[in-house]
């Protein structure tokens, strides 16, 4: 049995100050919830007081981006042995990344082979644009996209891996994915990807989010499907209460 699985992804959004106002509203909202993991990934310069507020509760704190060397002449980036000192988790490749910052493929593996080789847990981004699930080439695009993500990761390192299917036409948009649609792709598409790539084993094993304009009213739909393993939440994370009735209605309570 997979354990569900909420995260928010912050975006670029929130200070310092406005960052710890959230998590400090939504650790007693959420603090009696065992049965599903849950995360928050501030933007970088919230990550030390975050992690510093959570230290000890049962919110895990995520990076949204890292570079893949470890460091060197590189302005601007951030290695994973410096996102090690501070977080567990990593997200990689979201599709505004590699929209407006030229992520590929290629860019992905080579990020989500760093993050493990630095014992941070991945959250790896895939999923189609509009124009690729109208030409029919979602399951081509996501196969792709997971095939590139996991090029030369041990099966050993892939289990421990989580993905986000996010279609990108359903990010931001209010127009969220079908439950069955999300859960074909999940199945059919990704999971089989890692089957082919490596074995049932580790397909069953990898959690797989589903993200796009989730939010209360939606969430419980998606959970009830058997391929979905939780959320990777967007707008609907950056409010304390909010964030904390989806990961309330994943836990059924
Ligand atoms: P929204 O929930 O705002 O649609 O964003 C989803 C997302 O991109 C999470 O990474």
């Amino acid at each position: 049995m997979r354990k569900p699985f909420i995260a928010g992804n912050w975006k670029m959004h929130k200070t310092v100050a406005e960052a710890l106002e959230t998590v400090r509203a939504l650790q007693p909202l959420v603090q009696d919830i065992e049965s599903v993991d849950i995360a928050v990934c501030p933007p970088f310069t919230a990550l030390y007081a975050v992690s510093q507020a959570l230290r000890g509760t049962n919110i895990l704190v995520g990076a949204q981006n890292m570079f893949w060397e470890e460091q060197g002449a590189y302005t601007g980036e951030i290695s994973p042995r410096m996102l090690k000192e501070l977080v567990p988790l990593v997200i990689i490749g979201h599709s505004e990344r590699r929209k407006y910052f030229g992520e590929t493929d290629e860019t992905v593996n080579r990020k989500v082979k760093a993050a493990l080789a630095h014992g941070l847990t991945p959250i790896i981004c895939v999923g189609e644009v509009l124009e690729e699930r109208e030409a029919g080439q979602t399951e081509e695009v996501v196969r792709r996209q997971v095939l590139g993500a996991y090029a030369g990761v041990p099966a050993e390192q892939a289990r421990g891996t989580v993905i986000a299917y996010e279609p990108v036409w359903a990010i931001g948009t209010g127009r969220a994915a079908t439950p069955e649609d999300a859960n074909y792709v999940i199945g059919h598409v990704i999971r089989a990807a890692l089957a082919e790539m490596y074995n049932d084993e580790v397909a069953q094993a990898v959690r797989v989010q589903y993200g796009g304009s989730v939010k209360p009213a939606n969430i419980a739909g998606f959970m009830e499907q058997p391929e979905i393993d939780g959320a990777l939440v967007g707008g609907a994370s950056l409010k304390a209460d909010v964030f904390a009735d989806i990961v309330r209605i994943t836990a059924g309570r």
